[in-house]
């Protein structure tokens, strides 16, 4: 038996019917088309509908999608992780509710929060599982209702998310193809003052007042968080590439998150990949937060290879920030 890689073996997403467009944000904030699409690059997102819809909806589907494409009896599932920075309640875990929506009755399940870092520090941990051996099948999936956290009178952050899931499954491979490498960060004594919601955990628990306050809302000092995103997403994804001897020739893709073009367009600058490169649909969906990436890879899965190298770089709340390295298994 040769050496373990935990790979992906298939993609799959949920996206919402609901299409939130630039237009309809210009009758709601004093907004407008042009200065969202030059300065995000996103022109509509997807909006979740519906009485008792969180986000364990969306991903159940995606669970669903997963265990079908790669022939799973839903007992025969050993774990599920959810990256999440919008879980249905604080517990029973948005993972419990997901593994119980489609019987997977033997899997572990939890959630993780590191909001839009959150995919990759789900797939590295997902991916330990299955470099120890004992466990064959584990689904990843970032899924956020980015809707329930979105003060939409708040033009800064209301023209910047939408909602989704996407994820993976990972299985081990015997042939060197899957998660190579992975760094993983994060920095609180910056992040924790930047991007925020204050209301609603053991510090601020709900209150009218906190309700009042706005605090159970999504907060970021945008520009600020700009520069560390920017210089920290690229800085990462050079570092993993710089490691493993690679090039911007060697690299198939760049599947960054999707937070806004120009964070996107300075990394793939950095690690030496041209716009052809790069794995982009913010312009659909908006940020999406731990979804953004496994979206990109079910929209570009018709696109990729046996052997592709791809980088998965993200920034985002905490701050947390990372990169990996995986090659691409079919
Ligand atoms: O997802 C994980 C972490 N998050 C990120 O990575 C997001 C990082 N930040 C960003 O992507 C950008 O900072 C934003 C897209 C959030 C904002 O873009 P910006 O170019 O940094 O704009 P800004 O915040 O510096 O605002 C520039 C101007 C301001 O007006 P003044 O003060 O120059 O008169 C804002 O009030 O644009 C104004 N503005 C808007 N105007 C029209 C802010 N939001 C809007 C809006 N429509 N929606």
């Amino acid at each position: 038996m040769g050496n373990i890689t935990p790979c992906i073996t298939a993609v799959a997403g949920y996206t919402p019917d609901y299409i939130l467009t630039n237009e309809e944000l210009e009758k709601m904030v004093d907004t407008n088309d042009e200065w969202i699409t030059t300065r995000t690059g996103i022109k509509e997102r997807r909006i979740l509908k519906g009485e008792q819809q969180g986000s364990s909806v969306m991903a159940i589907e995606v669970l669903k999608q997963l265990l079908e494409k790669t022939n799973t009896d839903p007992k025969d599932l050993d774990g599920v992780i959810i990256a999440t920075v919008t879980p249905d309640f604080f517990f029973p875990s948005t993972a419990n509710l997901v593994a119980a929506g489609v019987g997977a009755t033997n899997a572990f399940s939890f959630d993780s929060i590191a909001a839009c870092t959150g995919f990759i520090y789900a797939l590295e941990t997902g991916a330990n599982y299955i470099r120890s051996g004992r466990y064959k099948k584990i689904a990843v999936i970032g899924a956020d209702k980015m809707s329930s956290i979105t003060d939409y009178t708040d033009r800064n952050t209301c023209i910047l998310f939408g909602d989704a899931s996407a994820g993976v499954m990972l299985e081990p491979n015997e042939e060197g193809l899957g998660i190579i490498d992975a760094i993983i960060r994060s920095d609180a004594t910056i992040g924790k003052d930047m991007i925020y919601i204050k209301g609603g955990g053991s510090v601020n628990p709900p209150t009218h007042e906190t309700v009042d306050a706005g605090l159970h809302y999504f907060y970021q000092d945008g520009r600020n968080v700009f520069k560390y995103a920017v210089k920290y997403m690229a800085d990462v994804a050079a570092e993993i590439m710089e490691r493993n001897n690679l090039t911007g020739d060697d690299v198939a893709f760049l599947v960054p998150h999707q937070a806004n073009k120009r964070i996107i367009d300075a990394t793939a600058n950095r690690m030496g990949v041209g716009p052809e490169k790069v794995m982009l649909n913010i312009e659909k969906y908006g940020n999406t937060t731990a979804a953004t990436i496994p979206l990109c890879l079910r929209d570009y899965e018709d696109q990729l290879n046996e052997g592709d190298n791809l980088i998965l770089a993200a920034f985002g709340g905490g701050f947390t920030w990372g990169s990996m390295y995986l090659k691409w298994a079919y």
